[in-house]
């Protein structure tokens, strides 16, 4: 490990550490890491964080980003340092009003060590005063923050708010968050939840966002651009807000005749899944050359990839369904990734069907018949895929065929009382595959092990039978096939 000791004040912290007090026994530093096994630096260990205030200012032409961040956690050991997961550059790091030592450490960690150790159970406030500029960040080699020619983002899955947030990066912790950031007028700063206000002065306006429900790190999201922002309310009485690059060109009319759908989305999805989670919903296209979409909470990221081939509702239901199943209901550990995309998955099939271009059967039938025993996409096991094959085609394929085989094992009225009473059962909360069994054994009154065994843990292709009563003899492409598959691609539209 490579500790790079960034202020003088952690020399005096050092000496500090050198008189241990007597009540210091037991006291010991937060782990580094949450204790993922697919990512065990992410996150860490000794305290929970409830809220994240994020007071920032953005400079797009030099990508400069500084200002304040003030979290408020509690300890669950009795601590006497603990980690943050951030790459910036920090100038000051207080702890219950007091300056506190801190240190990079390892990849992606920023070490505090407080004057006062910190007794269990305690509520914490720690305030991180930072710039820098992040697109020269990088941690493993890589970078997620995503320079745009009028400004940046920040979406990605599982890493993104190192270069914008100090955070304990994992979906176990998730926090509340108000996020305010002042941009160039003519800019406009796009984050989570509602729009509290915007204020201009001296040259610089600032954009205020609350997200009031707990939200995991990487479902957070900053956009700093030129932005068009449309608002509107859903027939079932959600507000919508979208944002538009004034900068998308030819694909502007497709991107706004896919994300303008939002609120009937949503409703429909409401059907299925129950309530909305949250208070605001929408999206926001920024003029990027990423590929994919991903499911930031309330404010779903569309790269304008997603719909050069014309309008797509299909993404656009795709991140909708992961307000329920992944931001309301997050995994407990990145291995759960099915509970994510297995599910949102299948909500594109529930749309074809209501669509009309070919029923979740016909698109299961047609899935499974596409790949024959021997292919590759049979080794990838859809309920433990492996940190490499995360976002893996079969998690998703794989995935919704699981959730069909899930249906026709316990009928329809079980399960589309599973698939509402799931986000219900834990709402703003986090959940692992197994508990996702528990849940459908429960509804459904049948034994379900096997089943999940098969389609989630095999490295094989699955028996027939399990997933349709009917003949497989090369069943027909349904209409809504080219266009799901091209969904959350990560290396093409
Ligand atoms: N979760 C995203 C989706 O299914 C896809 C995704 C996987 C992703 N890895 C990513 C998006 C990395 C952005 C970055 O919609
Ligand atoms: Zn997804």
């Amino acid at each position: 490990m490579h500790r790079r000791l960034i202020a003088p004040g952690a020399l005096a912290a050092a000496s500090v550490l050198l008189a241990i007090p007597a009540s210091a026994a037991g006291y010991s530093p937060g782990a580094p890491g949450i204790g993922d096994p697919y990512y065990p630096a992410y996150g860490n260990g000794g305290y929970d964080v409830s809220h994240y205030d994020l007071r920032l200012t953005y400079q797009p032409a030099t990508d400069e980003l500084a200002g304040t961040a003030t979290i408020l956690a509690k300890t669950t050991q009795d601590l006497s340092s603990f980690d943050l997961d951030f790459l910036l550059d920090v100038q000051e790091v207080r702890v219950n009003g007091a300056t506190a030592a801190f240190a990079a450490s390892g990849e992606h960690e920023l070490v505090v060590t407080p004057k006062q150790l910190l007794a269990k159970g305690s509520s914490v406030t720690v305030v991180v005063r930072y710039s820098g500029v992040p697109s020269t960040k990088s941690a493993y080699g890589f970078s997620t923050w995503h320079r745009t020619p009028d400004g940046a983002v920040a979406a990605d899955e599982p890493e993104s708010a190192w270069w914008w947030f100090p955070s304990n990066d994992h979906p176990l912790d998730k926090a509340t968050y108000d996020v305010s950031v002042a941009v160039p007028d003519g800019t406009q700063a796009i984050s989570n939840g509602t729009l509290q206000s915007t204020s201009s002065r001296l040259g610089w306006t600032r954009y205020t966002w609350r997200q009031n429900k707990p939200q995991a790190t990487y479902l957070a999201t900053l956009a700093l651009g030129k932005f068009d922002i449309t608002t509107s309310t859903s027939e079932g009485g959600v507000p919508v807000v979208n944002a538009y690059s004034r900068d998308l060109g030819d694909g502007d009319g497709a991107a706004r005749a896919s994300v303008e759908r939002t609120g009937e989305v949503v409703d429909w999805l409401s059907g299925y899944f129950g309530p909305y989670p949250f208070g605001s919903a929408g999206g926001y296209v920024p003029n990027t050359t990423t590929t994919y979409a991903l499911e930031t909470q309330t404010r779903v990221f569309y790269s304008p990839r997603q719909f050069a081939n014309g309008s797509n509702t299909s993404v656009v239901v795709h991140e909708l369904a992961h307000q329920w199943y992944g931001d309301s209901v997050s995994l407990k550990s990145w291995k759960d990734i099915w509970l994510n995309e297995g599910f949102a998955r299948y909500a594109q099939w529930l749309w074809s069907e209501h669509e009309g271009e070919g029923t979740a059967q016909q698109l299961a039938d047609y899935t499974y018949a596409s790949h024959p025993a021997d292919d590759a996409f049979w080794t990838v096991r859809p309920g433990d895929p492996g940190a490499e094959n995360q976002f893996d085609a079969a998690v998703y394929d794989r995935g919704a065929l699981a959730v069909q085989a899930l249906r026709n094992e316990i009928g329809d009225d079980a399960f589309f009382a599973v698939l509402k009473g799931w986000p219900q059962k834990y709402a703003y909360g986090n959940a692992s595959v197994a508990d996702f069994r528990e849940y459908a054994e429960q509804v459904s009154g049948k034994r379900l092990g096997a089943l999940f065994d098969t389609w989630l843990f095999q490295p094989t292709k699955p028996a027939v039978s399990a997933v349709s009563a009917g003949t497989l003899t090369a069943p027909a492409q349904p209409k809504s096939w080219k266009k799901i598959a091209a969904t959350n691609s990560l290396h093409g539209g």
